[in-house]
């Protein structure tokens, strides 16, 4: 399996939904890709209840196009969540027939339709069932299956809640820093993860351990993870406005113009790789790629009218032509 050819410390793509999609992937791979991509994540229950309602054969879900991936965006692990063992097994028998390299469950979603559905964040209280869908979901294929979880529910439960899920034998973990409750409200404490590192150590020392929260870049990443002792880490909101960061870049190395080649890049993507959603899922890679100059204000709220890719790109040629904010 992929996870035992990555050497270490790794470093992987966050599975961020609106944000990780085959476009997106497509402009981090072309400019540093990580160790590992993750797609955004998928309902399991989403995939089955539309093909059983509509009666149509998987390649005509269409859920099925959030799957879809590039071959230079691999290994690529798809997150699906259910609170369903069957869901979960339909699901991960759909991934491994997609070619995916592994498959990812969503134990930390704090967002409360997904809590509602048993799932997400939800999991952590329910520790019975986490692990009867780790263990569904590595009998029905043999793709390695990971999870992806924060520190514990109200408050922080690594003893527990860890323990339960080292003991599923997942191939990795990445914890978020953070509980169900601290949301991304606080910093996350990247202190807990020497502890998850020693109950890991006891418990089954063959589960890799990723470390997620508030990693700034390559280099922050490795002395986060060297300080820790896991064995790689997670990066999420480093990646907006900087897809070069696997590349070992920070967002100050690439110029302007760098930058806003990557978002019109981006949006031509969205539109032609990416499943039907609505141009305005751009907007927060609009915030990120256009900030810290003179003008940025002006420029972005310019940009945030443009409803498709054209749009966009006629806007910002005009400002480059002009080369200053002050064009409109
Ligand atoms: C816009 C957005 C979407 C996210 N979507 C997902 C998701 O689909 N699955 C998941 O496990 N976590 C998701 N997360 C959480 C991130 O994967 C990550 O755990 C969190 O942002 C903390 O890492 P960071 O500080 O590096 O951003 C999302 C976060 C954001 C900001």
């Amino acid at each position: 399996m992929f996870w035992d050819t990555l050497s270490k410390p790794f470093f992987v793509m966050a599975p961020m939904a609106d944000v990780t999609d085959i476009a997106f992937r497509a402009l981090v791979a072309k400019r540093g890709a990580p160790d590992v991509f993750w797609t955004e994540f998928v309902s399991a229950d989403g995939l089955y209840h539309t093909r059983e309602i509509q009666k149509m054969r998987d390649a005509e879900n269409p859920l099925m196009r959030e799957l879809a991936f590039e071959e230079n965006q691999r290994p690529i692990v798809a997150q699906i969540f259910s609170s369903s063992p069957e869901m979960i097994a339909y699901a991960t028998k759909l991934v491994a027939k997609l070619g995916f390299d592994g498959v990812d469950i969503n134990m930390g979603c704090p967002d409360r339709a997904i809590e509602r559905q048993g799932c997400g964040a939800a999991m952590i209280k329910n520790p019975k069932l986490a692990q009867e869908i780790i263990r569904v979901a590595q009998g029905v294929s043999d793709l390695p299956v990971s999870v992806k979880t924060r520190v514990g529910y109200n408050k922080e439960s690594l003893d527990e809640w860890l323990t339960v899920l080292l003991e599923a034998n997942p191939a990795a973990i990445t914890l978020h820093l953070r509980t169900r409750k601290e949301m991304s409200r606080v910093p996350a404490d990247w202190e807990l993860m020497k502890k998850a590192v020693s109950i890991r150590n006891k418990v089954n020392p063959r589960v890799l351990l990723i470390g997620n929260g508030d990693v700034q870049d390559l280099e922050d990443g490795r002395a986060k993870v060297a300080e820790a002792g896991c064995d790689g880490a997670m990066f999420g909101r480093a990646m907006f406005g900087n897809p070069w960061v696997f590349a070992g870049k920070k967002s100050e190395d690439t110029s302007l113009a760098e930058k806003l080649a990557a978002l019109t890049e981006l949006a031509y993507g969205f539109e032609k790789l990416s499943p039907p959603k609505n141009f305005a899922i751009l907007k927060k890679h609009i915030k990120a790629f256009v900030t810290s100059f003179d003008g940025a204000a002006h420029l972005r709220a310019k940009l945030m009218e443009a409803e498709n890719a054209a749009e966009l790109e006629a806007i910002l040629a005009l400002y480059c032509r002009n080369g200053t904010p002050e064009f409109i």
